[in-house]
């Protein structure tokens, strides 16, 4: 494995920071019981470790929380709720918040997290949805968004940055809208949660749904939901919390309200000693190595004929995503290429993004996609550019 050039860190980030794999393992071996079910030592040890990095994640993603008591700004961590990953938490947020006869506004950016379940509440519950167009380099106007609002609107689902085409929409002009037209306002962080800020007060954002394993580094297994105080959600998951056990119905506590069943534990506490891990080296520092690796990507690859990239060429408003094709192959021909003779490893189709892909004309069969991490070097890039030469004079 050593010597694999690992290109597809949009999938999931690899390698993750030793201190993950560490702080798992001692969560385990140390106090690894289920809190809010027991009161021994261990299970407060443990309901310690899930509110400590509650309360990091929440810090990080700054919700709006208004306490209604005091009508004073708090910082409530247990707005931030745990789940497997940001597919359930989008599924949280599209099924709590759309009721029959709903109209929904998304845009054709999105992952299949968000097209499925809105297409499910369209065929199962009668929901209207509209699909906002892009410009041809994948930007989404905000003003777009304005035009889509309809008297029955009750949401808007944005994609923060392409898993595709890398491009990051402008959220908090998105944002400004809906708070002007008085509909909640959800973003999809699944490629952009630690890799670039989100200040969920500042860009009006009702509901964030984040992974752990992308930019966050942490596990697989682990992802949450962010909500605003006053940002209305029904529960949609029902069972077991620990607490007022006597209750006939899921609890409208928070975080109970969108968490049921035990946590998983151990990747919380990944989630929470990766947090620190990109404390210590900086957001901005770990961007500014990815985007420069991109650059010299970007320039590389648009020099080889017969190489065409996707999307814009520029560094600005992006993350390190770079989606290509070579004339005359298949894009998951070339993949194989790349992972068989240069142990580079890459993602090629669609992407789980079909909508993308027909707005950029490679549907059916997609693009090669590189996506760059903070363990990759000049190196890695080096060769990626070398093999893709090699791969397109054949
Ligand atoms: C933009 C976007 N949204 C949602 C997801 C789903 O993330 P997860 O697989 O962690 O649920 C992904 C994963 O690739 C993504 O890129």
């Amino acid at each position: 494995m050593s010597d694999t050039i690992y290109l597809d860190n949009a999938a999931t980030s690899f390698p993750k920071p030793e201190v993950v794999r560490h702080e798992m393992s001692s969560f385990c071996r140390e106090s690894g019981v289920n809190p809010g079910r027991s009161g021994c030592d261990l299970g407060l040890r443990a309901e310690s470790m899930v509110l400590g990095t509650r309360k990091k994640l929440s810090a990080f993603f700054n919700p709006s929380l208004v306490d209604p008591a005091s009508g004073k700004t708090s910082k409530d961590p247990n707005h931030l709720c745990f789940t497997p990953n940001a597919t359930a938490s989008l599924n949280l947020i599209i099924n709590g918040t759309l009721d029959r006869g709903d109209h929904v506004v998304s845009t054709i950016m999105e992952h299949n997290s968000v097209i499925r379940p809105i297409n499910h509440a369209v065929q199962d519950r009668g929901v209207q949805a509209t699909w906002v167009g892009a410009d041809p380099e994948g930007y989404v106007d905000p003003e777009d968004i304005r035009r889509a609002i309809r008297k029955n609107t009750a949401l808007v689902i944005v994609n923060h940055a392409s898993n595709v085409l890398g491009v990051v929409q402008d959220i908090e002009a998105m944002g400004a809208i809906c708070r002007e037209e008085g509909i909640p306002f959800a973003v999809d962080a699944a490629q952009t949660a630690g890799v670039l800020p989100i200040d969920m007060a500042r860009m009006n954002i009702s509901f964030l749904a984040f992974t752990g394993h992308k930019g966050l580094f942490g596990p697989t297994g682990i992802g949450g939901i962010c909500v605003a105080d006053g940002a209305e959600i029904r529960c949609s998951l029902y069972g077991g919390t620990g607490v007022r056990s006597a209750h006939p119905l899921h609890i409208d506590d928070w975080p109970h309200r969108l968490e049921a069943g035990t946590q998983n534990l151990g990747g919380i506490a990944g989630l929470s000693a990766a947090q620190d891990w990109i404390a210590r080296r900086g957001i901005e520092s770990i961007y500014q190595h990815e985007i420069a690796l991109l650059e010299m990507l970007l320039h590389g690859l648009q020099r080889i004929p017969g190489v065409t990239i996707y999307g814009h060429t520029r560094t600005e408003r992006r993350v390190a995503v770079c989606s290509f094709n070579i004339e005359n192959r298949m894009p998951a021909e070339v993949g194989t290429f790349l992972d068989v003779d240069y142990n580079i490893l890459t993602r090629t189709g669609l992407e789980c993004a079909p909508l993308v892909h027909k707005h950029i004309g490679t549907f059916p069969l997609g693009t090669v996609r590189f996506s760059i991490g903070p363990f990759n070097t000049l190196d890695h890039i080096e060769a990626a550019i070398e093999a893709v030469s090699q791969i397109a004079a054949q």
